[in-house]
């Protein structure tokens, strides 16, 4: 498969062959439930899901302060708008954004996070929230998280609002926080709503370039990474050098998920993921996978892209015939080489907490290892 300069790292540290089924606690997101590893595992043990593992107690104390404020949020005049919110809530998710948040302050300060990462870091998880409710009315999804999705559940007004209230929510406890915040807080909103509307569908006789590809990827998930990185270390009174690293890290790392994400549309066990595979095949999403298939076999790709609708057996069979396609690997080795280049940036950083850089790595790789 041709490729764009993108692989141009010559480190590999981090391996993307392995898929290994994500360690249960983490997807529950109830970082409470975390069991405490030995500290005595001798060094060389040390497997990534130990890593992992060590990376979320380190910050159980701080992650359950942020689910209670989000929690605390969701209370409303309109019984609708906080059952739809705790619908979404209850479902899980990684909560991977308020880690690296959490994670980035530790990296500049020993520190208790204080109360206004705390609420940094839950606005930034309700922003989430409301991508998902919004994105899922765009794509028509009926199932999110192995459920089905709000849309799917409470229709599609109820659940757009729904978005919306989180947003407001959301906005409400940055509000007090310093501009720095508020800025980047109302910036990565806007980049987010600009990479949805810019992703567009594949015209198949002009497809978009890998540039564009990873142009809308930065904006409509790596925003978000981003955001919590910086406004980690900007809260632990990093130098603006230092907020900055953190950034293009949130970039990089945000990048990289994304791309793992386009791969698990075709790979992944749909029972694992929650939603249906493929699914970037039938909605001709410009995914990293659609745009290297087009690359590798025009043809096929051309043909299948041009049919007016795309059944979700149809897209089911490609995605397995995928699969076994160079297609796999060369993704993977892009995600990979973009993960390479979040950890450069990470090791210029002076920490005052190694353990917090190493906790960063260890989530960077699940980024890259995960099964959903
Ligand atoms: C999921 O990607 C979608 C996003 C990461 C961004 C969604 C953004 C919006 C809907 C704009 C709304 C903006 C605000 C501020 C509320 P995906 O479709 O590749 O992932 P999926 O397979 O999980 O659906
Ligand atoms: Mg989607």
């Amino acid at each position: 498969v041709a490729r764009s300069g993108e692989r141009n790292v010559s480190k590999r540290v981090i391996s993307a062959k392995k898929c290994r089924p994500i360690n249960k606690s983490l997807n529950s997101g109830r970082m409470s439930q975390v069991q405490p590893v030995s500290p005595y595992v001798p060094a060389h043990q040390i497997t990534a899901d130990v890593r992992l593992q060590r990376a979320f107690e380190f910050v159980t104390d701080g992650l359950r302060r942020i689910e209670l404020r989000i929690a605390e949020c969701l209370h409303s005049d309109a019984p609708a708008l906080s059952e739809i919110s705790n619908y979404l809530l209850q479902l899980g998710g990684k909560r991977i954004r308020p880690v690296i948040c959490l994670l980035s302050h530790s990296l500049f300060s020993n520190d208790e996070p204080p109360s206004e990462l705390v609420d940094a870091a839950a606005g930034i998880e309700m922003i989430h929230m409301a991508t998902l409710l919004h994105d899922d009315i765009i794509d028509r999804s009926p199932i999110r998280r192995r459920k089905p999705s709000a849309y799917a559940k409470y229709g599609l007004d109820q659940s757009l609002l729904t978005g919306d209230f989180l947003l407001v929510r959301a906005f409400g406890l940055c509000a007090h926080l310093d501009l720095f915040v508020v800025e980047a807080t109302e910036a990565a909103c806007v980049e987010l709503t600009e990479g949805e509307v810019l992703e567009g569908i594949i015209d198949p006789h002009a497809p978009p370039k890998i540039s564009e590809y990873l142009r809308v990827i930065e904006k409509k998930t790596a925003s978000l990474f981003a955001l919590s990185a910086c406004v980690g270390a900007h809260l632990a009174g990093a130098s603006p050098e230092d907020v900055k690293r953190l950034r293009q890290f949130g970039v990089d790392s945000g990048v990289a998920f994304q791309m793992i994400d386009d791969i698990l549309d075709i790979t992944a066990d749909e029972d694992l993921l929650g939603k249906q595979s493929g699914t970037d095949l039938r909605q001709k999403t410009p995914s990293l996978v659609n745009l290297l298939w087009i690359e590798e076999d025009p043809q096929s790709a051309i043909k299948f892209f041009t049919s007016e609708a795309i059944s979700v057996e149809q897209a089911k069979q490609q995605a397995f015939e995928l699969r076994s396609s160079p297609v796999v690997p060369a993704a993977r080795q892009i995600a990979s080489d973009r993960a390479q280049v979040a950890l450069d940036h990470l090791s210029r950083i002076q920490a005052v907490e190694p353990a917090a850089k190493n906790h960063l790595e260890a989530i960077l790789q699940f980024t890259l290892e995960r099964c959903l």
